[in-house]
Parts: C-alpha cells; sequence; structure tokens
C-alpha cells in the first residue's frame, strides 16, 4: 500500500469513505478564495493606508462567515433534501479555524510580533480576551474535528462539539464590541445565527417542512431587530424605538433586520423550487413515492462539526 502524506481525515478533499469529491474540492477552492483575494490585493498596494488592519477585517468577517456556514449544513440537508451537504461541514469548520488562526496572526503582524504586548493586550481588552477564549475552542473542534478523534472520544465528541453553541454568540459579541459606532454587519450575521438557532429549536419533525421557513424568516429579522435596537440603547442611549422604526425606512437602506428576513425568505424560495422541480422529474421517470427521500435528512442526528450523521 502506497503510505498517503495525511491521515484520510486530514485529506480535506475526500469523502468519509476515502473517495475524491468533486464537491469538496470545488469548496476546498472557493473557501480559499477570500484570502488569496486579500492576498493579491495587499501585494497590489491595493488595500488602503492601513493594508493589515484590512486584512485582519477580511479574515475576522470570514471566519464569521464560515462558522455561520458549518452550522448551516444541517438546515440545508433537511430543507433543501441535500444530505451529501454533510460532507461540507468539516470542511468549513476548519476553514473558520484557520481563517481565525491567520486572524490572529495577522494581529501578531500588527503589534510587529511583540508576543507580551499581544499577551497582556488580549488580557486586558474584554474583546480580545472574548476572540481569544473564541479562538482556542474554534482550535479544539477542528483538532478533534477528525475521524480518529470522533471514535476515540465516542459519546463525548458530540458534547464536546456542542461548544459551537458558545463559541458562536462570544464571536459575534467580539464582532459587535470591535465595531465601535456602526454595528450594522455584525447585526447581520447575528440575525443569521439567530435563524439558524430558531431552526435547531424547532420540533425534529418540523424541521424539512417549508411552512416553517417563512415565519422562521419572519422570526430572525425581529430578533436582528430587536438585538441592533438593544445594542445601540446600552452603548449609545440611542432610543430603542427610533432605531426599530428605521428598520421601516427604506431611505436608510436595507437594515439588517430586512435583510436577515430576506434571506430567510430566499430559504424558502429555494426549498419549494427543489422540491417542486424534484416532484416533477420523479413524475416524469415514472418513479418515486410522494415524500420519498424528505424523512431520510431529518431521521439523522445534527453535528456541529465533522462529516459524519
Ligand atoms: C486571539 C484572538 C483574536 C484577536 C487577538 C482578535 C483581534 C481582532 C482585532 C484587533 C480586530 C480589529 C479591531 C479594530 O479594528 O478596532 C478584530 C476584528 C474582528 N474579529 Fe477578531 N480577534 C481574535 C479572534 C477572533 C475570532 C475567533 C473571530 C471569529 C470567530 C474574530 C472575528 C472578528 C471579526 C468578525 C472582526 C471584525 C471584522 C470587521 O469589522 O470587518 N476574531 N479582531
Amino acid at each position: 500500500m502506497i503510505p498517503t502524506p495525511f491521515p484520510r481525515s486530514f485529506a480535506l478533499w475526500r469523502d468519509p469513505a476515502g473517495r475524491f469529491s468533486p464537491l469538496k474540492v470545488v469548496t476546498l477552492a472557493l473557501v480559499l478564495l477570500p484570502a488569496a483575494q486579500l492576498a493579491v490585493r495587499w501585494g497590489l498596494g491595493d488595500l488602503g493606508p492601513r493594508p493589515i488592519t484590512e486584512v485582519l477585517h477580511g479574515l475576522g468577517d470570514w471566519t464569521v462567515r464560515f462558522l455561520l456556514l458549518a452550522l448551516a449544513v444541517s438546515p440545508a440537508r433537511s430543507v433543501f433534501d441535500w444530505p451529501g451537504v454533510v460532507k461540507l461541514r468539516r470542511l468549513l469548520g476548519v476553514s473558520a479555524a484557520c481563517y481565525a488562526g491567520a486572524h490572529l496572526s495577522l494581529y501578531c503582524v500588527d503589534q510587529k510580533w511583540a508576543l507580551g504586548t499581544v499577551a497582556s493586550e488580549i488580557v486586558l481588552r474584554f474583546y480580545l480576551t472574548i476572540g481569544f477564549v473564541t479562538l482556542l475552542m474554534l482550535g479544539v473542534l477542528a483538532a478533534t474535528s477528525t475521524d480518529g478523534w470522533q471514535k476515540r472520544l465516542g459519546r463525548r465528541w458530540k458534547l464536546l462539539h456542542r461548544l459551537v453553541f458558545v463559541l458562536l454568540p462570544l464571536a459575534l459579541w467580539h464582532y459587535f464590541l470591535q465595531s465601535k459606532s456602526d454595528v450594522t454587519n455584525p447585526a447581520f450575521f447575528t440575525g443569521l445565527a439567530c435563524w439558524l438557532m430558531l431552526w435547531r429549536l424547532a420540533p425534529k419533525r418540523w424541521q424539512g417542512r417549508l411552512a416553517l421557513l417563512p415565519p422562521l424568516a419572519l422570526l430572525a429579522g425581529l430578533a436582528a431587530a430587536g438585538i441592533e435596537a438593544a445594542w445601540y440603547g446600552l452603548a449609545t442611549g440611542a432610543s430603542a424605538w427610533r432605531v426599530l422604526a428605521a428598520n421601516l425606512d427604506i431611505g436608510f437602506g436595507p437594515r439588517p433586520a430586512v435583510a436577515v428576513a430576506l434571506c430567510g425568505l430566499a430559504v424558502f424560495v429555494v426549498a419549494l423550487l427543489r422540491r417542486t422541480l424534484g416532484r416533477r422529474r420523479r413524475r416524469s421517470v415514472g418513479g418515486g413515492q410522494p415524500g420519498q427521500g424528505q424523512g431520510l435528512a431529518q431521521t439523522l442526528p445534527a453535528q456541529p462539526f465533522g462529516e459524519g450523521g
């Protein structure tokens, strides 16, 4: 047998059976793209007067995006009736951890590798302490996401990986705290996180139902509006009602709450189209039972990191 340079579960381009997976290769290329784009723009001097800060922010943003995408795998499997998407969960989770590691490295570069200063800043500045704790948890989840660790830890693996539900709010808190006066982006991402959490809180038998999606979109939008208003109210003393009312004024552009609700409705439309087209295709080939395949995804457990289930 030819020895492979990587343990099988670190070969991110292979599926759990060890087969080459085109879907994973495409996803791997896509997750590397934002980092490559930032590197090229930095090289071309296209990032303004503070390129390190720009890249630091870009990497932080993408860490949150990949974290949310890793958590979106279970809903995608169920709502879009797409069991194959589970293959991407580990890749997305590990990508989030790598981007977070690069984000910290850039912070060290910004501090000219004065590691004493980095450590004292992390201890003294609350938003950095939260970022550091989040990064540690992400690191643990990424390191134990392999099949080997999954086997070694058995039932405790799932318990450990529930840490993602602790680290996600911490990551978003770090995002809010460093945003200072404008919390549009953290409020938007927090709204998306609320959609993901509300979906998980829904009874199992509803999770694959289309009828769940419009109210979920509305609730996540309302949650984003409430969190944004509460943040401005607490941080700046601005009237929560005025911030809430701004959501109804299109002169301000689409507020995070509206953007979150629209994303939720987009999920509904895509799921509706997939099911309608799938039903038509099954009918045209003359096979398939009504509802076939829709129950399978929901019978599988939802695991935040890792490819199993
Ligand atoms: C030791 C760990 C970390 C350190 C030292 C750190 C440091 C920083 C710093 C210095 C900023 C920019 C603040 C400013 O410009 O005033 C920032 C922004 C940010 N960080 Fe972190 N961070 C850490 C971990 C994390 C983690 C784990 C995440 C995500 C899971 C994260 C997500 C973000 C995001 C989203 C932003 C804002 C980006 C933007 O405004 O576009 N950080 N972080």
